[in-house]
Formats: C-alpha cells, structure tokens, sequence
C-alpha cells in the first residue's frame, strides 16, 4: 500500500509574525478574528513585484488588522534579482521578514505558479522551501508542451513537493484543471478546462496538499470576457468540490486564481488622464476594453471554500493609473520620490477597498481606520481616505 503523504507539521517556529498561508486561510474558512468566530471571509494573496507593492501592503494590512498574504511569481523573483530568481528570492524574502518581525499583524509569503516540470522550476520550489512559508507546486500544464499534464504526473510531481515542504512546516498548494490566461510573461494559455470531482477525491488524497486551485472559469489577467460581457463562474461545480475536499479534510482550503474584479474608478480614472494628455500611445481603447470578474461572482466562490483569492492584474492597474496621474499633475519634479508615493498610496488604497471586500479586517487587532465609510478613490489622498 502506498505511504500516506506526511502531514503538515504546524511546529514549526517561523521568523517573528510570520505563518504559512494555510494558517491564514484556515482562519479564514472557519471565519476567526480575534478570539471570534464568525462568517467566512477570504485572504487576498497580493502580487508583489517591486519594494512599493510591499510597503503599501504592509500598510493595509496593518490599518486594517488583517491577515497578509504575500505572493511571488517566478517571473517576480527574477525582477528581484535582476534576471536571477534565487538571488531575488534571497532579496525579497529578507525585507519582508525584517518588516514582518515590526508589523502589527501576522503574514505569509507564498510562491505563486511554481513548478517541480522543469529543472528551473524545480530549483525555485527548492530554494522556496528555505526561506518563504508557502509554495504553490502548479504541475497542471506542462508550460513547454503547451499542454495539460496527466492526471498522475501532475498528482505525482505534487506529491513530492508535499513530501519536501510539509515536514518543515510550509504548507503547498497543487492546481487541478487548466485556467486560462496568461499565468506568467512566459505561460499563456489559451483553453480552459474544470476541475473533475473525481479527479480531485484522487489528487487530494494521493498529494496530501491543504490547498487546492480548482478552476470553475476564472482567467488570468486584464481580458476576462468579451468587453460588456459579465464573466460568470461555475459556482455550483464550487460546492460540489468543496463537499469532495470537505469528506476528505474539512482543513482543506480552495484558492482562486484570476481573481482581480477591475476597479471601474481605477479605469475612469486613467481614462480621464489619457484624455487630458490626448492618449498619446492610444492606449485609451484598451483600458476600456478590460474585463475582470465582478465582486458577485468572488464571493459566490468565498462561501464556497476559496479562502485565498489571488489578484495582481487589478493592482497593476491602479500603480498604472497613479503613474499617469502623476505625470498629468506635474512632469517636472526632479525628486521622484514625490511620483513613487503617488503610486504606492494608490496601491495602499485599492489593497485597503479589497481587504474590506473580502471581509478580512480586524483579525490581528481592531481597524485603526473606519471600515464602513472608507471609499476608493485615486483622485484623493490617501490621508483624506482615511
Ligand atoms: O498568475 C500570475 C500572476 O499574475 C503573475 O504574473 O509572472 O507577470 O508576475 P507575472
Ligand atoms: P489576476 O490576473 O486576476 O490578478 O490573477 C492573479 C493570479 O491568479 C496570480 O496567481
Ligand atoms: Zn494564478
């Protein structure tokens, strides 16, 4: 009989305020806050790919008292690391640990779509496992192939992950099905295929992971949908897995993936710059041409299990927008620090309106702003928001 997978050892002593993101997601399927328990509520995993994207999540994080979840991608890590992804890994991991160790809340840092395919992969998830919490193990598409794995190979490749990382405490994430979208600057896929029930009974049982991506129709990046289109997912597939999963352990937690909603004020707002600067690379079009999915829809997969909900597309837009509002303010100000905090309180404010959307304040601490009356807007400062 085949060895049953080790279980994740929750021993583990991290760096100060530091967990894996199970330990946040678990929380947040059994709705903890505080010695409270309520309604279900879900982790945003926000992907970072510069210092800014880490400081303003930081800062929500600790106005809000929420969970944090700090995702990188390989393509992130090697931005880091200027073309180097384990030097990246190094750099990235060490200024989130030193901010973690003053913060007020508790974080997670995550690898997201790693993969045990490819050599270079493998070497990522390897050098993951020493200093994140948490590592995705994406074995569903074979990225050279261009296509789906097996069944077994994608479960196999997982189940070594587990076998690496659960006994050191880092909790993994396997994918199951194929999400359209493009995943990384290198992946990009073009078809989408549902995660089979019976399919994912087998893969949870064999890999042993406490996350799982399912896919019931989210898409990576900006183009979700045809433009004035709704995206609508499969949110009744959502519950018949969750009830697959919850037999076999009721600590397992889903993730969704292409998760970014789009602010329509983030696009207006940018639309609003364009015109003032007379678009000058056409870009106009193409902002109002995004697509992302609408809140609705997320929650639907909230109550469902996803307790992880991944977004980076959205965040991008917003620096973006900021960026360009910046330069219709003012093109000449030779301290650009002054443009670097634009963009970053920008940043700080859609992670805050997300945080609030996902009900994931007031785990760690009390707010120290007033959730109810907090609205986004990127045409004010963030000290008039809050
Ligand atoms: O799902 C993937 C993320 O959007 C990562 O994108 O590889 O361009 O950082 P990136
Ligand atoms: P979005 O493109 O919707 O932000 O999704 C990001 C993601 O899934 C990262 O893993
Ligand atoms: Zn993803």
């Amino acid at each position: 009989m085949k060895k049953l997978p080790p279980k994740l050892n929750t021993d583990r002593k991290f760096p100060t305020n530091m967990t894996t993101a199970h330990a946040l997601c678990l929380k947040a399927k059994n709705g903890e806050k505080g010695n409270q328990k309520g309604k279900r509520y879900a982790v945003p995993a926000f992907n970072i790919t510069h210092f800014q994207g880490i400081n303003a999540a930081f800062k929500a994080f600790e106005l809000l008292g929420s969970s944090g979840l700090l995702a990188v991608s390989n393509s992130a890590l090697k931005h880091f690391g200027e073309g180097d992804a384990i030097y990246g890994l190094e750099v990235a991991s060490e200024y989130i640990t030193k901010k973690a160790a003053r913060s007020s809340i508790k974080i997670a840092t995550h690898l997201d779509h790693g993969d045990y395919i490819s050599e270079a992969g493998r070497r990522v998830v390897q050098a993951s496992v020493q200093h994140l919490t948490s590592v995705m193990a994406d074995n569903s598409t074979d990225k050279v192939a261009k296509a789906a794995m097996p069944l077994q190979d994608n479960a196999d490749l997982t189940r070594e992950v587990v076998d690496m990382a659960h006994p050191l405490g880092l909790s993994v994430e396997g994918e199951l099905g194929v999400l359209a979208g493009e995943e990384d600057e290198d992946t990009k896929s073009e078809f989408s295929t549902y995660t089979n029930p019976d399919e994912l009974d087998q893969f949870l049982q064999h890999t042993g992971v406490l996350m799982l991506a399912p896919t019931i129709g989210t898409m990576h990046g900006p183009n979700k949908g045809k433009p004035g289109s709704k995206v609508k997912l499969n949110i009744k597939l959502a519950h018949e897995l969750l009830a697959v999963a919850d037999k076999i352990n009721p600590e397992i937690t889903f993730v969704a993936h292409g998760a970014s909603t789009l602010y329509p004020e983030v696009v207006k707002y940018a639309v609003e710059q364009l015109d003032k600067m007379n678009d000058p690379s056409n870009s106009k079009q193409k902002w109002l041409d995004f697509v992302g999915t609408d809140w609705d829809q997320i929650e639907g997969l909230i109550e469902a299990g996803f307790c992880k909900i991944n977004t980076d597309t959205e965040n991008r837009q917003t620096f973006l927008s900021a960026l360009l509002g910046a330069i219709t303010e003012t093109s000449s100000k030779i301290d650009i620090r002054w443009y670097d905090n634009q963009c970053t309180d920008a940043l700080v404010k859609s992670y805050i309106q997300k945080l609030i959307m996902a009900g994931n304040y007031g785990v760690w601490h009390e707010p120290k702003i007033d959730v109810k009356k907090y609205q986004f807007d990127l045409s004010k400062s963030l000290s008039d928001l809050i």
